[in-house]
């Protein structure tokens, strides 16, 4: 089935296409998205708004095929949950992955707790070709490490232990962090609601 992403964001289209081979989902990107402008409501809102938005962009184009909004965040226990579903402009909108992180660090050490829990989050929002709407959610829980290590993945990647403790995303291989990860588990959902359904 041909499945049009709703990102810019190269990171996540890999990992998408990584996770969903052998699905029977062809996942591919669609050169000329146009990112509608997220509000701070909700993953699975902002992940609806994305694929819903790609959707009327492929019509106007005349082009046919499911679309995928894929909307996640990372949330601190010690910071109340921030930044969540505003992890993606995190420290600024001209800030880069590597500004993001050290933000976050200094703004968890000015915060002065010794708990360094931290979740990833992600809500895939699923349009078929006939309009029918699924929605699936992951998550996984880690801690934040000190300082970055590893240089695999994509922003949060180099400072989110998992296991608490142990390596950082950014040091796993594309594979292992494909087989734990809330975009994986959320996806994993995605298609049982898929398959249910049919
Ligand atoms: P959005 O879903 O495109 O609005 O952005 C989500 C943001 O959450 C990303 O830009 C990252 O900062 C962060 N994030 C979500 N998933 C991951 C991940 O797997 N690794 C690292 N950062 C992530």
């Amino acid at each position: 089935m041909r499945v049009f992403v709703a990102t810019n964001n190269p990171g996540k289209l890999r990992e998408l296409r990584a996770i969903f081979a052998g699905s029977g989902w062809d996942l591919e990107s669609y050169l000329e998205y146009a990112e509608p402008d997220e509000g701070p409501i909700s993953y699975g809102d902002n992940a609806a708004l994305k694929a819903r938005a790609l959707r009327a962009q492929l019509e106007a184009a005349g082009i046919d095929g499911g679309v995928l909004g894929d909307d996640s965040g990372i949330e601190v226990t010690a910071l109340a949950g921030r930044p969540g579903v505003l992890s993606a402009r995190f420290g600024g909108a001209a800030a880069s992955w590597e500004d993001r992180r050290m933000a976050l660090l200094r703004e968890l050490a000015s915060e002065g707790s010794d708990d360094r829990s931290a979740r990833f989050v992600c809500v895939l929002h699923f349009v078929d070709r006939a309009g029918r709407e699924f929605s699936a959610r992951g998550e996984i829980r880690g801690s934040l490490a000190t300082t970055e290590r590893g240089s695999a993945g994509f922003s949060f990647d180099p400072i989110f232990e998992y296991p608490p403790g142990a390596r950082t995303f950014a040091e796993f291989s594309e594979e292992e962090k494909n087989a734990v990860s809330h975009r994986a588990r959320a996806a994993q959902a995605l298609l049982d609601a898929v398959r249910a359904a049919v």
